[in-house]
Order: C-alpha cells, then sequence, then structure tokens
C-alpha cells in the first residue's frame, strides 16, 4: 500500500543538466519530440562563449521546459570583461529561465598557457553567481586541486554542480562534503570507464545529477553519433544498474535534485 502511494508521487521524468541545444544541428521542435519520447522532461542549455548567449537565452525564451545559463567557459576567458558582465547581469536579472552561471571553471587539458587568467575568470564568475543568487556549473578537466581550492575560498552562496565529474571516489567525497552535486553523464556507460563506474556507484544519492554535455560524449549505444538530450535515459539506466536500483527510482531522486538544484 504504502509502495503503490509512493509511487503514484514519484516523478517520472528525466532532466538534462547539461545540453549544448544551440549546437546541435537538429531543430529544437525535433529535439524536444524526441526527449519526449525517451521521457526527458527538460533540459538547461550552458552557455561557453560569448558570441553564442543571443542565441540561448532565445531558445530558452522560447521553449517552456528548455533553462539557460549564462557563463564563459575556460578555454575562452581571454573574452570576459566588464561589459561583458554587465550584459550577463540585464539578461538575468530579468529572466527566470536563466537558472545558472555556467560553464565556467578550469580547463588544463586543452591550454596550459593561461592558467592565471581561466583562475581570474573563474573567481570573477564565482562572484557573478553570488551576485545574482544562482548556482553555479563547472567544468574541470584535469584541474581538481585549483577548482576545489578557488570554489572553497571564493565561496558559493548558492550551490555547485560539478559538470561531467572525472575526478576519483576520494575527490568526489571531498567535494559532496562541502555539499556540491555531481554531473555524471554518457562516459559512464563505456566499458573501459572504471573509475567513473566507481563514482557512480558510491555518490550519495541525494547529491546526483544527470546530463549528457550533448552533442558530445554521446552513451553507450550510439557512441560516434552525435549526443542528444533524449540520451540521458542511457546515463540513468547505466547508473540504477550499476546501483542495483529501479531506474524508476534514480530518475525520481535526479529529478528532484535537479529540479531542488536550479528552483524549477
Ligand atoms: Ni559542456
Amino acid at each position: 500500500m504504502l509502495l503503490a502511494w509512493y509511487n503514484l508521487a514519484m516523478k517520472n521524468y528525466l532532466i538534462d543538466t547539461h545540453a549544448h541545444i544551440d549546437m546541435l544541428e537538429e531543430n529544437v521542435e525535433n529535439i524536444l519530440a524526441e526527449m519526449n519520447n525517451y521521457g526527458v522532461k527538460k533540459a538547461v542549455i550552458p552557455s561557453v562563449e560569448a558570441a553564442a548567449i543571443d542565441k540561448i537565452v532565445k531558445i530558452a525564451n522560447n521553449y517552456e521546459n528548455i533553462y539557460a545559463m549564462l557563463g564563459i567557459y575556460p578555454s575562452e576567458a581571454k573574452s570576459y570583461n566588464d561589459d561583458l558582465e554587465k550584459t550577463f547581469i540585464s539578461i538575468a536579472e530579468n529572466n527566470k529561465k536563466i537558472v545558472a552561471i555556467g560553464e565556467i571553471g578550469l580547463d588544463y587539458y586543452w591550454d596550459k598557457s593561461f592558467k592565471e587568467l581561466q583562475q581570474e575568470v573563474f573567481i570573477k564568475q564565482i562572484k557573478l553567481a553570488n551576485k545574482l543568487n544562482l548556482p553555479v556549473a563547472v567544468h574541470d578537466r584535469e584541474a581538481h586541486k585549483d577548482t576545489f581550492d578557488i570554489l572553497k575560498e571564493t565561496g558559493v552562496q548558492k550551490g555547485v554542480l560539478l559538470h561531467c565529474f572525472s575526478g576519483s571516489v576520494e575527490f568526489m567525497k571531498e567535494c559532496v562534503k562541502e555539499g556540491w552535486y555531481i554531473a555524471l553523464g554518457g562516459v559512464v556507460t563505456f566499458k573501459n570507464a572504471i573509475k567513473m563506474k566507481e563514482v557512480a556507484k558510491e555518490v550519495p544519492l541525494e547529491k546526483l545529477l544527470l546530463e549528457t554535455d550533448s552533442p558530445y560524449l554521446t552513451p553507450v549505444p550510439y557512441r560516434g553519433k552525435p549526443n542528444k538530450p533524449a540520451y540521458v535515459r542511457f546515463v540513468a539506466e547505466e547508473i540504477a544498474k550499476l546501483r542495483n536500483l529501479p531506474v524508476v527510482e534514480l530518475i525520481d531522486i535526479t529529478t528532484n535534485n535537479a529540479e531542488r538544484f536550479f528552483g524549477f
């Protein structure tokens, strides 16, 4: 009886917390139709470069279940300046569809030549998030220690999501201790992603978020093709299998987490 009641109250739809819908070649109607077929109801578009901001905001404004973030990706750090920050403030202050600052952070994989600038711009954007009372979605590639230290030292008021988490179980535990969320995507479905599967098994469920990072990192069984928000279902199925949980339960928990994190 109790279980039946619980099932009725469960959220039976998925949320893709990180999808570059603006980079997909398909039109948004098709993307939404496919999401619907896979039980994916909402998606959040992260922002990478200044040139794409208008497009992202427009998509979020035009479609009820699509939300957006504002921010500058670490490899674009050179383009961050006061004018852009003012633009971000004026967009976010008047728009409820802007739900986070992201994706911001550090990437020492592609380019180590301007680490200091990346750090400076990361700190500025964390402060911007605090000013706007928004959470941050963080990109950290081969920069775990600096990312952790900057987030902790600068202090985030609203919430931290570590997008495409790539650290160890130990690092995950350190981050969770800070109250931060761990977002996992298609990599967890790869056969050789041993470390990621361990993280997926160990992360406290109340801190787990699901994402695709589409068009990148396409999960099994569609590896080699462009990724789409609909495929977040494969991520949910893999993690449910790894944790020996009914997939409906994993969906319910992660969807509640996403709605709590983004406030929608
Ligand atoms: Ni991304």
